[in-house]
């Protein structure tokens, strides 16, 4: 028998704030299609079946076109309308951009930028006939900062938000709504992964995983066009990059986000 729960997918879910993205859903009663590069997707989806809604896992890396593609197709398989869909796969690299290899830098372009572009078209054309859908683009505070030392990470991200508010506007009246999430640093493993564990953001107290998620759940459901994801200081510190000059503001984050030797 055909669920009828509405369908969440959401990209990058192992684990981190894509696997909290997806509770968030599992608990409001939506079953989730889930993707991740690792085997992890397959724990991950038995996690959100305790939680009493179907789970649909597909292993596929977010950097390749035909990774994309294949949860696209895998998700459009399924048969049924995706009611929400949270681009929320996104890496970084650290290290000083002179150092790092060129396809370092492109992978955070293809997962980041391309992958995030590539999939929101597949969803986009999806939803535009049932004139119904939300759509949630994770990108983050850096994308209101330059981002040294990040030095492609932080413009990745914020394409990402002006990608969601432009679409957002384009898609108006369709039905079709799109929020972007803008979390500050977050206790996931995302700077471990990233090499940047020893750097100042690396070692920093972060933002509850938890309640970032629910925040970005929340401003989907609510059609807000964005939210910033964390405390109180992390977003008066959001509003405040508002009219602090770009250099300073680049020089601030140089020294948060150097690895030390
Ligand atoms: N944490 C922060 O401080 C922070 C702050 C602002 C914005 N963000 C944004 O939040 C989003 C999620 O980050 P996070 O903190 O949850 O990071 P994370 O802890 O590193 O988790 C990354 C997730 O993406 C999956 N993933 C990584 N590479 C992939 C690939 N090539 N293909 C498919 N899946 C892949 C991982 O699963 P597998 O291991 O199975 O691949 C994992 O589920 C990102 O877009 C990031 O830019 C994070």
């Amino acid at each position: 028998m055909t669920s009828i729960r509405k369908l969440a997918l959401i990209t990058g879910a192992s684990s981190g704030l894509g696997f909290e993205l997806a509770k968030q859903f599992a608990q409001n009663g939506y079953d989730i299609a889930m993707s991740g590069s690792s085997e992890r997707i397959f724990e991950a989806a038995d996690a959100i079946r305790n939680l009493n809604v179907e789970a649909y896992p597909h292993q596929a890396d977010a950097a390749t076109y035909d990774g994309v593609e294949s949860f696209w197709n895998f998700a459009a398989q399924l048969g049924r309308p995706i009611d929400s869909a949270v681009l929320n796969v996104g890496i970084a690299i650290g290290g000083a951009f002179a150092d790092m290899e060129l396809e370092d830098n492109l992978r955070i372009i293809a997962i980041n930028i391309t992958g995030t572009v590539h999939m929101a078209k597949r969803v986009v054309q999806h939803m535009l006939p049932n004139q119904q859908g939300r759509i949630l683009i994770v990108s983050s505070v850096s994308a209101t900062l330059p981002t040294p030392y990040e030095t492609v990470y932080g413009p990745s991200k914020a394409f990402g938000f002006s990608f969601a508010e432009s679409l957002r506007e384009e898609l108006r009246g369709t039905g079709i709504t799109v929020t972007a999430l803008l979390p500050g640093a977050t206790d996931t493993d995302f700077h471990r992964n990233a090499g940047m564990a020893t750097s100042a953001i690396g070692s920093s107290k972060k933002n509850d995983k938890t309640l970032v998620a629910r925040q970005g759940f929340e401003a989907l459901m609510n059609d807000e066009d964005h939210v910033i994801g964390g405390d109180e200081q992390t977003k008066q510190q959001a509003i405040a990059n508002r009219t602090i000059p770009e250099p300073i503001k680049a020089a601030r984050h140089a020294k948060q986000a150097k690895i030390p030797d």
